[in-house]
């Protein structure tokens, strides 16, 4: 589509004299264990807390289990050290990332230096922030159905946007929001978010879906919302998770946005120390970008259907609630909605996703925004975790973006198609063939009555 392929950019001024410098990742590894008995949990948790090891997956320590995976980065001079004690207490391993730095360069060093012949925006490569904005304006700039709006500021007082998708119409439509992006370190998320967005003003007019949907529903799209933290994870810590925020005069940063919100907020999987990957803030939303999409999502609340949020990884799409196990109103169609969603997305590539509840088949965490969503009323409300399984984790290489974005869309669409038919079951003011056959019959049945 000639929006698309005659929009260029000038990569050139964009890319940063230096990526991902400040701080290197050299002869890091991440190690893949599944401890057998309650013993190896407790040397594990024992070892991480005090050779302070990045967890990967769970996050907590509390969360490590007997038969469940464990996925550890261990810094390069740790490495033996860590090797020799899991050999002592006869735990097995994997290498799962033999150098974590090597890693992190390819999917954005020698990546980006061939990309300098622009033709048009690459969706199929990790894009920095800037490039991001840029991208932003431009699409609403090229397409009558995308409109660029103010969303509110992050600690750092940049600048969050989110772009609406909207069909003219004169009757009241609801809203379907997908946000990105929220941990800095899933790049993923924000590559899925303007995906989505090109996917559907690529084919909204050839798509029966998309087009049937669009007609009722408006698309929220926020691409980054931990915009601080997105910049922060390119130019000095690519596995920086939280926001920017800082405490105790500087000497520790950030927030878990995921933790800050109003929902049991601080009760479980939390950390009241801000060196924590999952400190959950001085208080519910205490945080500038969660305050900023909360403020848009209670204003417009009455009318949103649908909030997907979307992170990486491990491959689920879960459902409320992550703070209890006591399981929503409506978590049976919660749950055939999203398996449908997961049936379509492996019709793909064949990848596979598990389906449930939070609490009950990833890990108990409070103050989620999915969590949050629907106990504010919104019926559908699920966080994807999208590729891989830890292979390469936080640092999926881009020749998977594309991939992943494909397979994601079928998952996405089928739980927004889902959504529009329930709530619009009279479909599209236009008759389709379907429809209208069927209103003949009903016509025919009528008069041979
Ligand atoms: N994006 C998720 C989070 O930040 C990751 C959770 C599951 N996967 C994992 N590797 N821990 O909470
Ligand atoms: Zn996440």
């Amino acid at each position: 589509m000639w929006l698309f392929l005659g929009m260029t950019f000038s990569l050139g001024i964009l890319i940063p004299g230096k990526l991902c410098s400040d701080l290197q990742y050299d002869g890091d590894q991440v190690l893949h264990i599944v401890p057998e008995t309650f013993q190896q949990v407790q040397h594990l948790q024992h070892l991480c807390s005090t050779l302070m090891l990045d967890l990967w997956k769970p996050q907590l320590l509390e969360d490590i289990r007997a038969g469940e995976d464990l996925h550890i980065r261990v810094p390069a001079p740790l490495v033996q050290e860590v090797k020799d004690s899991l050999d002592q207490h006869m735990i097995s391993y994997k290498v799962l990332i033999n150098d974590v730095q090597e890693l992190v360069d390819e999917s954005v060093l020698k990546e980006r230096s061939q990309r300098q012949v622009p033709e048009g925006y690459n969706y199929t490569e990790y894009h920095p922030m800037e490039e991001i904005y840029e991208w932003m304006t431009q699409i609403e700039k090229n397409s009558e159905l995308v409109t660029q709006h103010y969303l509110g500021n992050t600690v750092e007082n940049r600048t969050i946007y989110y772009l609406q998708i909207s069909q003219p119409s004169n009757k009241p439509k609801k809203i379907i929001w997908m946000d990105c992006g929220i941990h800095a370190r899933e790049w993923i998320a924000p590559a899925f978010c303007q995906w989505f967005v090109k996917e559907i003003l690529q084919n909204y007019e050839s798509d029966a879906t998309i087009r049937r949907f669009l007609q009722n529903l408006d698309l929220y799209v926020l691409p980054v919302i931990n915009v601080d933290g997105y910049i922060y994870s390119w130019e000095a810590e690519r596995l920086w998770r939280k926001n920017r925020a800082p405490y105790m005069n500087g000497t520790c940063y950030g927030t878990d946005l995921n933790r800050n919100f109003n929902s049991s907020w601080g009760s479980v999987g939390v950390s009241f120390n801000c060196t924590s990957e999952v400190f959950c803030g001085s208080g519910p939303e205490s945080e500038p970008e969660t305050r900023a999409v909360v403020q848009l999502i209670e204003q417009k609340k009455s009318d949103i259907l649908c909030y997907l949020t979307v992170h990486s990884y491990g491959q689920y799409i879960l459902t409320p609630y992550g703070s209890t196990t006591t399981p929503p109103s409506n978590n049976e169609e919660l749950m055939q909605v999203a398996q449908k969603a997961a049936a379509a997305l492996m019709g793909k590539y064949g990848t596979s996703y598990k389906v449930g509840s939070t609490s009950l088949i990833l890990y108990s965490n409070s103050g989620s925004s999915r969590d949050w969503a629907h106990m504010i009323g919104i019926p559908f409300s699920y966080t994807f975790e999208l590729r891989d399984n830890g292979t390469y984790g936080f640092v999926l290489p881009p020749d998977q973006i594309q991939p992943t974005c494909e397979e994601t869309m079928l998952a996405v669409t089928t739980i927004i198609d889902y959504v529009d038919q329930k709530y619009f079951p009279g479909g599209a003011v236009m008759l389709t063939s379907g429809s209208l056959s069927l209103c003949l019959s009903v016509v025919f049945t009528w008069i041979a009555s």
